[in-house]
């Protein structure tokens, strides 16, 4: 087997802001009132407004700190295990998102943290178009656990906007196709490429950004952009319409659509049962290639290895990144199934990264891959989902202000209401304008949990090796916290 083309890469086989959190609920009113519910957050960042400007992920120099995002005092992070971190004044907390939905074995697993230290004593850098068995074992072990009976090649990059961004270049030099399609309730990354693959408003401070990139509606139940409360006629209306969309665009200029199997950032969305069916009948028709963004459903976080595999449909590419080395070293990628990656066999790929199949990252991600496979870690985030079904349940009933809880595996979320019957997002506390989602993290940060959320949503997305009880503890943090900033002044 040809390991390493020379035509081709392929490899086969915040100091708070004071004010800003007012200001944040603010800007997420005036876009509820505009017709779209879900923003805020980072939204604010395209928003000239000093105290918003404020809000930046850039370090500062004095302090070498970065400025917190979410406007509370930061303690500096010393260490971590398991589901446990640490910070520099010995306090511990919960890691009930996994970092950014990522961490997905938990922190510090000594037999990983050995392989990158082994890893570093012998190899710490190759340059990628120089054969390294490592890569090429990496690339062999993820077209085994891929969808593909004909199995995949795998380009790997440093992280998942960078994937997607690759996974477009690829779509276009196969198809011979320009346009890509996305949704508008997606993330796909921040640098200007994904970030203009990016539907949501981390999409507007790329704008113009890359020509060709066309967005659609997809399925969002709970608020239906396709005025309907039942699920299969959201399905079928989502479709539809997209079907117009791509009529207009002519689906024969169209390389990709590009998707979240379950939406992640943007409110942990899963579609209605025939979606994402009816988006590879779609692609089929008219053919155009489907690619999975898995960067954040993938290596078990939804209870298999791939998405793609828990809902039973296959795309033509998949990218992947966070769960691939549970984060502990950056690595990213694009699996392209056999088939579609042979194009490369004779047409150069005219891409490269300095980084691509990293020694380090790739190590990593084997001895991540062996840990998963050991300890049937995608079989356990399906145990993990029952937990959370009925944990999140319970709190849903106890708690006025938890409009839906959803998610599968352990990729859950509650979205915040502020009257169940009008599904109105919360959008700031009860007793003070700050707004919700800062005002939680904070809550939870001095409760001793650290978690993730967005304009009214709040993701419960576990290390996948988190025991039931840790969980627990959690779930009543996250009770407590949600009682506290609903409780009147
Ligand atoms: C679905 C999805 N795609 C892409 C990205 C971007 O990945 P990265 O931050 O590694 O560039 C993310 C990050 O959260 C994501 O959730």
């Amino acid at each position: 087997m040809q390991l390493s083309s020379t035509l081709s890469w392929l490899v086969d086989a915040a100091g708070a802001a004071p004010g800003a959190d007012r200001l944040l609920a603010e800007v997420g009113a005036r876009l509820v009132a505009d017709g779209l519910p879900l923003a805020g957050g980072a939204l604010t960042l395209a928003v000239p407004h000093p105290l918003v400007a404020r809000r930046t992920w850039l370090w500062r120099a004095e302090s070498g700190e970065v400025i917190e995002a979410f406007g509370f005092a930061a303690e500096g992070f010393a260490a971590a295990a398991a589901a446990s971190l640490h910070d520099d004044a010995g306090r511990r907390y919960l890691d009930l998102s996994a970092g950014l939905i990522c961490v997905n074995l938990g922190h510090g697993h000594p037999k990983v943290t050995q392989a990158i230290a082994e890893q570093a004593q012998r190899l710490c850098y190759i340059s990628p178009s120089l054969f390294n068995s490592t890569r090429a074992t990496l690339a062999r072990r993820l077209s085994a656990i891929s969808p593909w009976a004909e199995g995949c090649r795998t380009f790997f990059t440093t992280g998942g906007g960078e994937a997607n961004e690759d996974a477009m270049k690829i779509a276009r030099m196969v198809s011979g196709r320009q346009k890509i399609l996305s949704a508008f309730r997606s993330f796909h990354g921040s640098a200007p490429g994904a970030g203009s693959l990016t539907g949501e408003s981390r999409r507007w401070p790329n704008e113009p950004g890359m020509p060709g990139i066309v967005h659609f509606f997809s399925p969002y139940p709970y608020r239906s952009p396709f005025d309907t409360t039942d699920p299969a006629t959201e399905c079928r209306r989502a479709l539809d319409h997209l079907e117009l969309v791509l009529s207009f665009e002519d689906a024969q200029r169209v390389a990709a659509i590009v998707i979240e199997p379950v939406v992640g950032s943007n409110g942990v969305i899963v579609y209605p049962d025939g979606y994402l069916a009816g988006l590879r009948a779609i692609c089929d028709r008219h053919g155009i290639l489907l690619v999975f963004d898995e960067v954040m459903t993938g290596f078990g976080r939804v209870g298999d290895a791939f998405a793609s595999l828990r809902f039973g449909v296959t795309p033509d590419i998949i990218t992947f990144a966070k769960g691939c080395t549970s984060a502990y070293m950056p690595l990213g990628g694009v699996m392209v199934r056999e088939a579609l990656a042979e194009y490369f066999d004779d047409v150069a790929l005219g891409c490269g990264h300095t980084f691509s199949g990293h020694p380090l990252a790739t190590a990593t991600a084997l001895a991540v891959l062996d840990a998963y496979e050991a300890e049937d870690l995608f079989a356990r985030a399906k145990e993990i989902e029952n937990w959370l079904r009925e944990g999140l349940g319970a709190l849903a009933r106890r708690s006025a202000i938890v409009g839906e809880v959803r998610g599968l595996g352990a990729m859950f979320a509650i979205e915040l209401v502020a009257d169940r019957a009008t599904r109105t997002p919360l959008l700031v506390t009860a007793n003070d304008a700050r707004a919700i989602i800062p005002a939680l993290i904070g809550r939870l940060r001095e409760l001793g949990v650290c978690a993730f959320g967005r304009s009214n949503v709040v993701l419960v997305t576990p290390p996948l090796t988190i025991d039931r009880d840790e969980l627990a503890l959690g779930l009543s943090a996250l009770e407590t916290a949600l009682a506290d900033l609903t409780k009147a002044a």
